[in-house]
This record gives C-alpha cells, sequence and structure tokens, in this order.
C-alpha cells in the first residue's frame, strides 16, 4: 500500500516532536562540542546524534522498509518507495551557544519526491509543516511569501559553510549583494532562513554548498508558500547555490549571484 503524504507528515510531527523536547531536555545540560567534520568550526554535540537515533528509532519501528538518509550517518536504502530525510539539528552552533534559532528537521520523499515536510523549532515555539500541492503552514496557519518587488527592498538571508575555501568564496559574493539589498542576515539554520522566507519575514534567502537535509523540509514549506527555488539555471537548488525567493526577486537575486559563478565555487 503507497503511504499518502498526510500519513508522512502526521508521523514527521510526532518523531520532531519527541526529538524536540530531548533537546530541550538535553539544553537544560551541560552542551559540549564532541566532534569535529569538515573543519574545527563544524561541530557535532551528542544531542546531535541522540536526537538522529531517537527519529531513525521512531520512523524505523513505524514504517520498516522505508529508506532513510539523516545528516549524522544514518543513510538505509529501504523497499517503500519513501525516503526520510532528517537534520536531527539544524544550526548546531545556535544549538550550542544557546541561540534559539535551531530546529528538527524531517522529510518524507516518494519516489525521490519530496511530499510532506517539518521544520519544528522547539526554543522559538515554532512548528512549520508542508505537504506537497497542500500548502505550507506555520502552528496549522497558511504561509505565504512576501510580496517585495525589487531586490533593493529586499531582507536576504544566507548562510556559510564551514571550510576556510567555501567561506573566502561566499565572502566574496556577499560583497556583491550588500550593496545591492535592504539588508543581509545570516541566522545560522538553512531550515528556519527557507521558513521564514515562507512566512515573508525574509524575502530571499541564498546559499552555497547545503546538503539535503539541510534544505530538503525547509524547501518544501518556500515552495508551498509561493516561493521560487532553484540553482543558478533555474534548476532545483542542488549542492551548487540553492536560491528561495519571492517571485518577483528571483530572478534578479539569481542574475546578481551568477555575475562571477567562479567566485560562488570551490
Ligand atoms: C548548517 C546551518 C547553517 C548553514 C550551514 C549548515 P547544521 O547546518 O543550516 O545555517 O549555513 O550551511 O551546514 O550544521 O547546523 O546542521
Amino acid at each position: 500500500d503507497r503511504p499518502v503524504a498526510e500519513e508522512l507528515l502526521a508521523l514527521a510531527l510526532d518523531v520532531a516532536a519527541e526529538a524536540g523536547d530531548l533537546l530541550v531536555r538535553g539544553r537544560a545540560g551541560d552542551v559540549a562540542a564532541e566532534s569535529t567534520k569538515s573543519s574545527p568550526t563544524d561541530v557535532v554535540t551528542a544531542l546531535d546524534r541522540a536526537s538522529e537515533e531517537l527519529v531513525a528509532r521512531r520512523l524505523r519501528e513505524a514504517r520498516p522498509d522505508d529508506g532513510i538518509l539523516g545528516e549524522e550517518g544514518a543513510d538505509a536504502a529501504g523497499t517503500s518507495g519513501v525516503r526520510w530525510i532528517v537534520d536531527p539539528i539544524d544550526g548546531t552552533v545556535n544549538f550550542l551557544y544557546n541561540l534559539p534559532n535551531w530546529a528538527v528537521s524531517i522529510a518524507a520523499e516518494i519516489d525521490g519526491e519530496v511530499v510532506a515536510g517539518v521544520v519544528h523549532a522547539p526554543a522559538l515555539g515554532r512548528t512549520y509543516t508542508a505537504l506537497r500541492a497542500g500548502g505550507a503552514a506555520l502552528d496549522g496557519r497558511p504561509l505565504r511569501v512576501s510580496a517585495v518587488d525589487s531586490l533593493t527592498m529586499a531582507l536576504v538571508a544566507t548562510g556559510f559553510g564551514y571550510t576556510v575555501e567555501r567561506r573566502t568564496a561566499q565572502v566574496a559574493v556577499l560583497t556583491r549583494v550588500v550593496p545591492r539589498v535592504r539588508d543581509i542576515r545570516r541566522m545560522g539554520a538553512a531550515s528556519l532562513d527557507l521558513c521564514a522566507v515562507a512566512a515573508g519575514t525574509l524575502d530571499a534567502y541564498y546559499e552555497r554548498g547545503l546538503k539535503p537535509w539541510d534544505h530538503a523540509a525547509g524547501g518544501l514549506v518556500a515552495t508551498e508558500a509561493g516561493a521560487v527555488v532553484g540553482g543558478l539555471d533555474g534548476a532545483p537548488g542542488g549542492e551548487d547555490l540553492y536560491v528561495a525567493a519571492s517571485p518577483a526577486i528571483f530572478g534578479p537575486l539569481v542574475d546578481l549571484l551568477a555575475q562571477d559563478p567562479r567566485a560562488d565555487r570551490d
């Protein structure tokens, strides 16, 4: 039996709430960077791992034949056609510093297409959801992107990878963007940046080098709220450049970012 996206969304909501509780309880104690990944600043806490273990276990119990891809290493193919894409803590550096902008991000794909997404941010008291062709919501209230019509008037968020090479390239791009927009934000969790575009509390977001777990759920929230989501050539944003924007400014922003594509690649 093929699952319907609504059922997957309901499961993702339950599991994200459980992981969120675990993280809020864990955050009340000591939190330390346990190890690092791509660079010394790319940290992992014990709670990143505990959250991913909880999510993977709960999904496996409920739907043993599904696949899963998680930031902290979960990777199983599955046989059902459903795959879960999980970021157990998006915004780990915020979590480490006890800044509230972090989230548990869970997306469900059917046959390679994301059909449901949850971005659960307990410290903000916000839960974003989306169903493909079913709209996006914040705590059950429908979301819509902003009506901004010029890049000059746009509040644009971005993010930075963790390696020196990537950051050097990203700063070169940012130098070109800052004078051309209303202002820039770097809030520290890609999934929540995408949800903010959906809610119209940001006009656009771009970043180079995102991984599927950073954007799978938030990208659907943004799309379903009316954002245009894509990359440099209009194709769906992959690991190159990922852009989500209110429709009128997507083109101008991509044009600006594309002026020197080499500066945005490493
Ligand atoms: C990071 C955050 C950050 C973005 C980085 C991501 P993590 O995810 O989403 O905002 O700029 O590219 O790696 O490491 O906190 O899960």
